[in-house]
């Protein structure tokens, strides 16, 4: 059954099955556990990868470089602006050459209208599997590492209460992908999935339409609020964080108007008593969440950012 996975591209949680997803968590609860128990786990020996970033990472880069090293392969990580892509070289010959050294390609480009184009590209040519490391749409390996530490924290996932809240923050325009695939993944676990913004910051109707659909398929919920409070309102985990405006459609306000868009200790009051705080990281520590909160005693976030480690490396033992 995992053998089914060789050479599968994880590019959305989208083309992965429940099922597969599933046994992706299963791998890295297993792996997390031989991790603490430094137990050798040499799944991968021999095997690289390429690493291509077309922008900064601590987390992602991280993950996978120390990942594939603890599984007995090895990591190239590639700068995009010394690569000959700064030349003008198209993702098809990137994506044959690099598949052809090695037994996977990692990327990671979340440029609007680019991202997902170019790794998808790359996969649709390369002969080994293409893993995102977040694209402008996507954000894999992160939603595989939130639902990791949901299951883990709250056990059950059906019927959780879970808001995805937008937040303010003035550190750079972050992109969609990291909502966009909560919003997408919770509804599949049966999770009942608020998502909250002020006017200006949705998320494309046909990601509102396919969560929905979800949520009806898993008997979960979706809904779309624009009242910070109201989500907050009897939430088992609460995940504020910003997101840019992709359809630049934000209406003729100041960015400081959504100041008051902010995790703090009152709004957590506001929550179950047993709320967790989660955040894909890196936080805007005093604009989006006050450190109250995220050194708090209901803040997850340090271990949701840790199993961004046993998951890349479950998918990269599954895969390659
Ligand atoms: N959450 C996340 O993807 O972190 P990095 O940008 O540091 O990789």
């Amino acid at each position: 059954m995992y053998r089914t996975l060789k050479g599968k591209h994880f590019i959305t949680l989208r083309d992965w099955t429940n099922i597969e997803i599933d046994m992706a968590l299963e791998v890295a609860a297993d792996l997390k556990r031989r991790f603490y128990m430094d137990e050798p786990t040499p799944l991968l020996q021999y095997k690289t990868i390429a690493l291509m970033f077309f922008e900064a990472s601590t987390r992602t880069r991280n993950s996978m470089e120390m990942g594939i090293a603890q599984l007995g392969g090895h990591a190239n990580y590639l700068d995009t602006s010394t690569m000959q892509i700064s030349h003008g070289e198209s993702a098809k010959d990137t994506g044959i050459i690099l598949s052809s050294f090695g037994h996977g390609i990692a990327c990671r480009h979340c440029v609007w209208g680019e991202g997902n184009a170019y790794i998808t590209e790359m996969a649709k040519h390369a002969s080994r599997p293409v893993l995102s490391l977040q694209c402008d749409l996507y954000h894999p390996m992160q939603g595989l590492a939130d639902l990791m530490t949901i299951k883990e924290v709250k056990k059950e996932t059906k019927g959780l209460n879970v808001s995805i809240i937008w937040a303010y923050a003035t550190s750079h325009k972050k992109p969609i992908s990291v909502p966009l695939t909560q919003a997408l993944l919770f509804p599949r676990y049966g999770m009942n999935v608020t998502l909250a913004h002020p006017k200006g910051f949705e998320l494309p109707d046909w990601v509102i339409e396919e969560a929905k659909a979800n949520a009806e398929k898993y008997h979960g919920s979706f809904r779309v609020i624009d009242d910070m409070d109201e989500a907050f309102r009897g939430a088992d985990i609460v995940i504020p964080k910003n997101w840019g405006s992709w359809s630049g459609k934000v209406p003729n306000v100041s960015i400081e108007d959504f100041k008051h868009w902010k995790c703090t200790e009152e709004k957590m009051s506001l929550a179950s008593p047993e709320v967790c705080y989660m955040h894909a990281l890196p936080a805007d520590r005093g604009n989006e969440v006050d450190d109250s909160v995220i050194d708090g005693v209901h803040s997850i976030v340090y271990q949701e950012a840790e199993n961004r480690l046993h998951t890349a490396k479950a998918v990269m033992a599954l895969t390659l």
